[in-house]
């Protein structure tokens, strides 16, 4: 099969949308890929030597043997804080050192106590709390219990396999890699070192995993796919490689541009996280025992029994095994313990969650400046508008183009008069052009990724002929930080923020479209080894830089590459989507997803990147898109512009709603990122994270909860009047629409939609806090009045949390913040401060508004400390849906309680 190479051109939208999957490899046509997957012994040839033992207070070492190239290999299995292990292989003395990720955990992993209890040549089981893990020596295999159950078996199908540097190819394998690859130069497959022109060898690992009882895999982002893994057999394995696919197709394990090696399985009795802490291209085998084909090969893995299964085979081109097999015993504890290890998103800007608008390209500076106005005049709020690559001068990072953008100051500073943002593209590419003197400070200082041979690699992207800084050169970002400073960027401002673009990195002329994988990075390692790290290590450059140019600001960052870690700097998109149903219903999926793998702060291109939504796509977009933590409007520069007030007057009252629900419910989004980054939980959840009991949850990916409080239900289906859909909990568990405030028990219900209809629910149990005054951006809404919402649940009670700080500085840090605890009982709400800070804020409380309301109640009264008690009015809604107590006007900062009588 002949490879295409890829030029530019392919960025220009085509009508008809489809990925050209030969500039992609398959696992067959990726050798490490299709030696591994092929790897299948009756009997693992890996075995324990457990006479060759040391145990420690946290770790044990000991040895492993392949029995048939006598290669030795150190294990080392180690309890880590929290209900976490560790197992650790490498090779004992290889002839190249292998490369461990620099900057996915968040800090070196805690270590917790492990005690030996039981222990013979055979076997050692270790214990740590209720966790339980044995090495079993032959064959190599370990078992994890929870609470004597068996959650995890490693190795249980006997295909760990670990390429050891001294097993050098043998000459057919060299063949067949050249019959299969055309053009052997733009593939660059890995049988030469850099150092040395000697062959280094395959360098592939490779480990199975099979968790007992699980019904279900998730994780795994990025993929264009269900929320649910898919078995793989027969097919292609999911792909972790970070690479710019351009017009991906959806409902695909081929690998786009993130890459967060972790997996939950799950059931209604355990879930069980596995994070494969590797930077290497991935593949990924899912076996689910649902899948009845499959059935027969996994019943007997597992003791023989018949329960359900699930299994994966993970395989990465290189680097040390290390892996973390994250306990559980609930989704909500492995998602926590997977951010333990990797760290959480830092509360991000308030008007970052607001609305994002974006586009490939506005024309210039007035252009920018129209658009604000246009979206004032049209009364719909936007918070931010962006600018793409063509702001620049000629595709010269750090500078502005003369002419479209002469005046960068002056129109930062019309935008920013008006409460508004703005980012700016920054990609990691830079123009080879004689002058330019981001490109002759990296000549001059050898800032540059290399070839194998030494010479500076050059690719082709946006500006033509182009390098790459390396960002694990520590003099490199050192260097590239200091270009975010305002003196260096001219025309920036505390409130210009950045956009990381193509930083797979997309190459245009190179293999699968990204950076050979024989270049050379700092520390002589290979991209092959970092390659799926190496946007975050932009990231990374990126927020220093932003930290030190605004110190009292938190940064804002979107990243369209990303990996295991990213969290902790940056927001990310799904990329380059398109206006088409499928894309939308994708969404979803895909954040959830990312959330599962630490990423909350996650968005889809409203209205698909490519092509022309129909009205109708396009509102719908607008509605769902409501519920996902980010909210941008981007399009290509071949569409036709799509500011949401060029439209109708039923459009635009449509887009307005949506986003002005979006800005009410900003103070809860907001309030969730604070939690976020306090306990690790993610800001948006598949249902089975809530209700990881029910079983008709599992395949549910159009709906999504914006913490435990709101379930939005997407409409992603053309045309249709009535929607179905599931409310999980039982017929206990109380849901108001959050439109009428009709009440619905759990259980699946057919709801009537027209085209205003957004489909989201309150969860009985829960008080949510909203900003329901509109305003123009929500900087101008940071003084207004909240109004609580109580959603009752069938025991009349509810609780919930508030968040209120400064909304932009790094003082919330400093117990500079309001933390609220709501309560609703016995016919009383009540505020009260969780934590022991202070905020002073005009913020008050205008209303509250209580479903399912006790009835008969004629009157209630306030009682804070600066207001004594005071008498207020109250009113049922029609129908007597809802209680609304009118003007408690006390400070949002003064513990109260309001009685109902
Ligand atoms: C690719 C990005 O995914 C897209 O959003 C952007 O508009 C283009 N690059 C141009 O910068």
């Amino acid at each position: 099969m002949a490879f295409l190479r890829v030029i530019p051109i392919l960025y220009v939208a085509s009508c008809s949308l489809a990925v050209v999957k030969e500039n992609f490899k398959t696992c067959e046509q990726s050798s490490f890929c299709r030696r591994l997957r092929g790897f299948k012994a009756e009997v693992s040839p890996y075995q324990l030597d457990l006479t060759d033992l040391l145990v420690t207070d946290n770790a044990l070492e000991t040895k492993l043997i392949n029995t048939e190239t006598n290669s030795h290999f150190k294990v080392s299995l180690s309890a880590v804080h929290g209900d976490i292990f560790r197992i650790q292989v490498d090779e004992v003395m290889g002839l190249y050192p292998r490369y461990n990720p620099q900057y996915a955990l968040n800090g070196e992993p805690q270590p917790a106590k492990l005690r030996v209890v039981d222990k013979s040549k055979e076997h050692i089981t270790v214990q740590y709390s209720d966790n339980k893990a044995t090495l079993h020596a032959k064959p190599f295999k370990v078992e994890f219990v929870k609470d004597d159950n068996l959650v995890a078996v490693l190795n249980s199908r006997g295909l760990f396999h670990f390429e050891h540097y001294r097993t050098r190819p043998t000459e057919s394998e060299n063949e067949v890699e050249h019959q299969k690859i055309e053009d052997p130069g733009a593939w660059e497959e890995n049988f030469k070192s850099h150092h040395d022109s000697k062959p280094k060898g395959p360098s592939g690992i490779a480990v199975d995993i099979t968790f007992p009882g699980a019904m279900r895999a998730y994780g795994l982002p990025e993929h264009a796919d269900k929320l649910p893994l898919r078995t793989t057999n027969g097919g292609e394995p999911y792909r972790l490689y970070n690479l710019d696919v351009f017009e991906y197709e959806v409902d695909s394990p081929m690998a786009i541009y993130g890459a967060v090696p972790v997996l939950y399985a799950h059931s209604p009795k355990h879930t069980v996280g596995f994070f494969w802490h590797n930077a290497a291209e991935t593949w990924i085998d899912i076996t689910n025992s649902k899948d009845e084909n499959v059935m027969s090969s996994l019943v007997n893995l597992v003791s023989g029994s018949k329960e359900s299964s699930v299994s994966a085979h993970f395989i990465s081109e290189s680097g040390i095994m290390d892996m973390f097999v994250l306990m559980g015993p609930k989704p909500r504890d492995a998602v926590k313990q997977y951010a333990s290890l990797t760290g959480v998103a830092p509360l991000p800007q308030y008007f970052t969650l607001a609305y994002h608008q974006c586009r490939w390209n506005y024309n210039d500076q007035d252009d920018v400046t129209s658009v604000v106005a246009n979206f004032d005049i049209h009364d719909m709020p936007v918070d931010i508008m962006w600018l793409d690559i063509e702001y620049t001068d000629g595709k010269k990072y750090f500078t502005w183009d003369p002419v479209k953008f002469p005046n960068p100051d002056e129109m930062v500073n019309n935008l920013t008069s008006t409460g508004r943002k703005l980012v700016v593209i920054i990609d990691p590419h830079i123009k080879r052009e004689a002058g330019y003197f981001l490109h002759e400070d990296a000549v001059a200082n050898d800032y540059y990724v290399k070839n194998k041979d030494g010479t500076v690699y050059e690719g082709w992207c946006w500006p033509g002929s182009s390098s790459y800084l390396d960002f694990y050169d520590p003099k490199v970002v050192d260097y590239y930080k200091g270009l975010y400073a305002f003196d260096k960027f001219k025309g920036t401002t505390d409130d210009v923020y950045i956009w990381n673009d193509m930083n797979e990195p997309s190459v245009f002329n190179g293999p699968e479209i990204t950076m050979p994988k024989d270049c050379i990075h700092h520390g002589n390692w290979e991209h092959r080894d970092i390659h799926n790290e190496y946007a975050l290590s932009h990231t990374i450059g990126t927020f220093k830089g932003l930290v030190e140019r605004s110190p009292t600001r938190r940064p804002f960052i979107l990243t369209r590459g990303h990996f295991a870690g990213s969290q902790r700097y940056t927001a990310m998109w799904t990329g380059d989507n398109a206006a088409d149903w499928s894309h939308l219903a994708i969404s979803y999926a895909m954040c959830a997803s990312e959330a599962l793998g630490g990423i909350s702060f996650c968005g889809a291109d409203i209205g698909g990147f490519f092509g022309n939504p129909d009205m109708e796509l396009l509102q719908r977009w607008y509605q769902a898109a409501v519920w996902l933590p980010f909210m941008r409007a981007h399009a290509h520069i071949d569409t036709r512009r799509r500011e949401p007030y060029l439209f109708s007057e039923d459009v635009k009252n449509r887009v307005r709603i949506a986003l002005r629900l979006r800005y009410a419910h900003l103070p809860l989004w907001y309030t969730l990122f604070y939690e976020h980054e306090t306990t690790g939980e993610p800001v948006i959840r598949p249902l089975f994270y809530e209700f990881p009991e029910e079983a008709e949850v599992l395949d549910i990916d159009n709906e999504i909860l914006v913490g435990n409080a709101v379930l939005a239900r997407m409409i992603a289906e053309p045309g249709v009047s009535t929607i179905s859909v599931y409310l999980p909990g039982g017929p206990t568990e109380q849901w108001y629409d959050i439109e009428d405030f009709k009440m619905y028990q759990g259980g699946t219900h057919n709801i009537p939609v027209s085209l205003d209809k957004i489909v989201a629910f309150y969860r009985g149990g829960n008080i949510i806090a909203r900003k329901d005054r509109p305003r123009r951006s929500s900087s101008l809404m940071h003084n207004d009045p909240f109004t609580l919402y109580v959603a009752l649940d069938n025991k009349q009670t509810a609780s919930g949390t508030l968040f209120v700080d400064d909304h932009a500085s790094f003082e919330y840090r400093a117990k500079k913040y309001l933390y609220l605890h709501l309560e609703y009982a016995d016919n009383t709400l009540t505020s009260n401060l969780i934590d022991k800070t202070d905020y002073p804020t005009k913020e008050w409380v205008e209303r509250v508004v209580i479903f399912k309301p006790p009835p008969g109640v004629k009157a209630a009264t306030l009682t804070s400390k600066t207001l004594g008690t005071v008498d207020l009015e109250v009113a049922y809604t029609r129908e007597h849906k809802a209680l609304v107590i009118r003007k408690p006007g006390v400070n949002i900062r003064e513990p109260f309680s309001i009685k109902l009588y």
